[in-house]
């Protein structure tokens, strides 16, 4: 396991546009939400746009990337879909409650880090740093790396939100 991941990194490092995407397809599954940091709260909280609960993401060959989420609104589960088209090596752009530019920070088989730039349909600005994995449980280290980039972001502690027990949106 721990070669074929220093395979796939290294591949990642010298693999062109393209041959990263294709790199990218074998991390496709069922994947949930942990920890979203946020530089405005609201976002994340429950009935914000981005308090996700991820089930199922999908990197295709052809540069674009399906992910399957609910959120929460008024108590209730909603279903949502969105689709990512890559722009460049690990960034996706997808359009979803504004425009969102989501970079790919680390990776490997049971979680993965990423970092989403959403403008909102008023203009407003939010960073946000999103740990989701494979596994009910995360790592103290994979939390720690977390936390380190959420904080090189700006983004303050106090505004992580713990989605690891919340979730009673259906499993399917
Ligand atoms: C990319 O591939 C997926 C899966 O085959 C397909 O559903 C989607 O329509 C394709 N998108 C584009 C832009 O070609
Ligand atoms: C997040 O919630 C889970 C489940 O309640 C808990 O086990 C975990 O320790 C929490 N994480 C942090 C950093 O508090």
């Amino acid at each position: 396991m721990k070669v074929l991941l220093l395979g796939v990194a290294l591949g990642l490092l010298y693999a062109g546009q393209g041959e990263a995407q294709l790199l990218l397809v074998p991390f496709s599954g069922e994947w949930k939400t942990h920890y979203i940091a946020a530089s405005n709260k609201d976002k994340i909280t429950e009935d914000g746009p981005f308090h996700i609960y991820v089930r199922h993401v999908q990197f295709h060959p052809n540069d674009t990337a399906d992910i399957d989420f609910y959120i929460k609104s008024d108590g209730e589960c909603v279903k949502q879909h969105v689709t990512g088209v890559r722009q460049k090596k690990l960034v996706y752009d997808v359009e979803y409650a504004g425009q969102n530019e989501v970079e790919i920070l680390r990776f490997s088989l049971n979680t993965i880090i990423g970092h989403i730039h959403n403008v909102d349909e008023e203009g407003k600005e939010t960073d946000m740093v999103a740990l989701i994995g494979k596994s009910e449980q995360i790592s103290k280290r994979d939390f720690r790396k977390f936390k380190k980039q959420a904080s090189d972001k700006g983004i303050p502690e106090e505004n992580i939100v713990n989605f690891t027990d919340n979730d009673d949106c259906p499993e399917e």
